[in-house]
């Protein structure tokens, strides 16, 4: 029987990388993009014709309800499918005030109603089968909160909470669920990936110096983010499982030290250590 692996947002980050590893371990990788126009980045990343065999390309906009019910009836079409993971997401930044609602509703379709939205297309076929693996990627952002980011950290908590649900519920039937737990790492979601409501250059803006800072320390965060395929390999670690014990696998420099620093510390010293390393920012 063939392994088969979905993958969602295959086009860039770690979703291109987690499905070459993928390819590589084995899996036959259901590579789905929005615009499959970009499907080209594999035959540009992979020479091995055997590999580029085990990926099938096909087109999935997690937003598009019509996307999803033809994915769902894609999916039907194997006998057996051992892994999904949920790794198209997009980030949305700006202080709360400023955001319109129609951002947080963006924000929210792509990272949570999304994430809800492909699964559904797939339990069924998992609690059928009797097993299968669930990998969200989620974010150091859906356990630490951080200003001027609401919109994908509310995403990410959100994520967080359904992903804890889904575990508890799929657990009887032997669908296991997993959160992967990035820091910072260099993929396209801080520039290409991200947008600004407000604007990053409004002089007229009431937090225009907190911006200021707020870009500065991410500007100055950027040379210590980490190599993407770290991630990659966790995620196809987690695959490969053949009962993942924990729900929750934090990765990236720093991560764990920050999360035990917000377990540990009384909070007003937590948040005092957030808001001084941006407000002491040049
Ligand atoms: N990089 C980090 O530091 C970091 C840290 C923590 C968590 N994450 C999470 O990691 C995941 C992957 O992001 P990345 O860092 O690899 O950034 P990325 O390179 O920008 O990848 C994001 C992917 O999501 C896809 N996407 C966006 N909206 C979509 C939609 N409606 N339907 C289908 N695909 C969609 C993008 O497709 P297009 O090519 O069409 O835009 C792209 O392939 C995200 O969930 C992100 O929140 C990243």
């Amino acid at each position: 029987m063939r392994h088969v692996a979905i993958v969602t947002g295959a086009s860039s980050g770690f979703g291109l990388l987690t499905t070459l590893e993928l390819a590589k371990r084995g899996f036959h990788v259901l590579a789905t993009m929005r615009d499959i126009q970009k499907a080209i980045i594999f035959k540009e990343h992979v020479k091995e014709l055997s590999l580029l065999d085990r990926i099938e390309v096909y087109p999935l906009d997690v937003t598009k309800q019509e996307d999803i019910e033809a994915f769902q009836k894609k999916v039907e079409e194997f006998d057996h499918v051992r892994v999904l993971v949920n790794n198209a997401g997009i980030a949305i930044g700006g202080f709360s005030e400023q955001i319109e609602m129609e951002d947080y509703r963006r924000q929210f379709e792509t990272n949570v109603f999304g994430v809800m939205a492909t699964t559904q297309a797939i339990l069924p076929k998992m609690r059928e089968q009797g097993e299968g693996t669930i990998i969200n990627v989620s974010s150091i952002s859906g356990l630490v909160g951080f200003p001027g980011l609401s919109p994908y950290v509310a995403s990410k908590y959100a994520l967080e909470g359904y992903s804890e649900s889904l575990r508890l519920e799929m657990m009887p039937f032997g669908v296991q669920v997993a959160l992967v737990e990035p820091g910072s790492f260099s993929t396209n979601i801080w520039s290409s990936g991200m947008e600004i409501a407000g604007g990053v250059n409004n002089d007229q803006s009431p937090y225009a110096t907190y911006m200021e800072k707020l870009m500065a320390t991410m500007e100055s965060g950027k040379n210590k983010h980490g190599d993407p395929q770290l991630v990659a390999k966790l995620i196809c670690e987690i695959a490969m499982m053949k009962e993942v014990k924990k729900l929750r696998y934090p990765i990236g420099r720093g991560v764990r030290a920050q999360l035990m620093l917000k377990r540990l510390l009384p909070w007003h010293r937590w948040e005092r250590i957030i808001i001084n390393t941006i407000l002491q920012e040049k």
